[in-house]
Order: structure tokens, then C-alpha cells, then sequence
């Protein structure tokens, strides 16, 4: 809630329920450490180490997280979101996300603010919906779009401040495929060798061919200045 600003209309309870999509997520790096050591020259890639110091004309730049995201058809409800922040001496290790939002929004703890850097690309194929929606001059102007297909193509920004949202994608009837729950899973389909299937207790509920999925990968960075 401290991240989209919605409220819940009178009389409703939200339930775990109504936050379901079929989007799946993992960590490749976390605080500093590449978790995949086959992956490090893309998580320390030079390349997004000088484009974070050039977004905030810094002197030094350090790759902090990264993460992907990989979905078949998707809705998407998100009305658009800030990341989650951090400022010096709270992070999410002593303070939870809905504090550190809080404070982001506020525009009072500006400069004790992190200076952080996201280095975003996609992979989508598709057809139907799947771009990228931000609000690069706040969110009461209009906003501008990246539209899908998308491949290899990526963004720097600072998503902590500004507000973004993935757009829905894929055939509107497959976007919530039956028998999804929070213990579903995602892999690679042995039927099909670019091909994707969503599994619930071991059996699949959804099979997705490549030119429907959308693979997000994230890189955050940490940026300062002497
Ligand atoms: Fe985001």
C-alpha cells in the first residue's frame, strides 16, 4: 500500500488472494554478491557501472543487486509503483519497505538518500500489451511509454523515485491461468526447447511458448561522489 498510495475502498478485506499473478521472480545478486559466479561479468559490467556514475554524474558507482522477473500472460493491476529505497544507516536490514517508501515519498530525507541506479532490459517478443509505463515528470503529467516488442532493450533510472509499471501482457483469457497459487512453479517446458510451463504440485497448468514470455532483468547500483 506504501508503495502504490492506493487506499482500500470502505467494507473490502484484502487477502493475500487479490496480490496472485503469475509472475515469477529470483535474485541474482544481492548487497554486493553476484549469488551465480557465471553471471558475474554481467552483474559487474562496466559498461552499466559507467552509465549509473554518468546518471548522477558521480565518481563511483558500485553494482549492488540484481534480479529478473519472467512471466507468460499476466495481468497487471499495478496502478504504477516506486522501488524501494534506502537512505544512510536504514535499509531494508533494519527498517521495513513500507518505512523507507514513506519516507521516499515525503521528500524529506532527500539527502540522506541513497543515489541509486537501475540498469532495466526485456526481453518480449509479443504481440499484446507487455511495455513499460513511467512518469519521468511526476505522477500528476501524462506518462510515456515503452512499447513491446522489446528485445535487449533497457533503461537507466532512478525507479525508486519515479513512478513505473510493467504493463499487462499476452492474450487477455490466459492471463490468470487456473489452478495458479503461491507455491506454483516456472521452468523450462521438455517439450519445447524455447518453451516455458507453470506447474502447480507437479502438475502443469500452463504451458507458454517463447514468443509469449517477457524476461525482465534488473540491475541496481549504488552510486556516490567524494
Ligand atoms: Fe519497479
Amino acid at each position: 500500500m506504501a508503495t502504490t498510495t492506493r487506499s482500500v475502498p470502505e467494507g473490502v478485506e484484502l487477502t493475500w488472494d487479490m496480490f496472485l499473478t503469475p509472475y515469477f521472480s529470483g535474485c541474482l545478486a544481492k548487497n554486493g554478491v553476484c549469488l551465480f559466479p557465471e553471471i558475474e561479468d554481467c552483474f559487474l559490467n562496466l559498461p552499466f557501472l559507467d552509465m549509473a556514475r554518468s546518471f548522477w554524474k558521480a565518481d563511483y558507482a558500485k553494482a549492488a543487486h540484481m534480479l529478473f522477473n519472467i512471466n507468460g500472460p499476466a495481468a497487471n493491476n499495478d496502478p504504477a509503483h516506486l522501488d524501494g529505497t534506502e537512505f544512510r544507516g536504514i535499509d531494508l536490514q533494519n527498517a521495513p519497505a513500507w518505512l523507507l517508501n514513506t519516507m521516499a515519498k515525503s521528500g524529506l530525507f532527500r539527502s540522506w538518500q541513497l543515489k541509486k541506479a537501475q540498469v532495466i532490459a526485456w526481453f518480449y517478443r509479443g504481440a499484446i500489451g507487455g511495455g513499460f509505463t513511467y512518469w519521468p515528470d511526476g505522477p500528476a503529467a501524462l506518462p510515456q511509454r515503452i512499447a513491446a516488442p522489446m528485445w535487449n532493450k533497457g533503461v537507466v533510472a532512478e525507479n525508486e523515485m519515479m513512478y513505473h509499471r510493467a504493463e499487462a501482457n499476452g492474450p487477455v483469457d490466459q492471463r490468470m491461468p487456473k489452478g495458479l497459487a503461491f507455491n506454483s512453479l516456472l521452468q523450462a517446458d521438455p517439450a519445447v526447447p524455447d518453451g516455458w510451463q507453470i506447474t502447480s504440485d507437479g502438475e502443469v497448468i500452463q504451458a507458454i511458448p517463447a514468443q509469449e514470455a517477457r524476461i525482465l532483468v534488473h540491475g541496481g547500483l549504488n552510486c556516490t561522489s567524494t
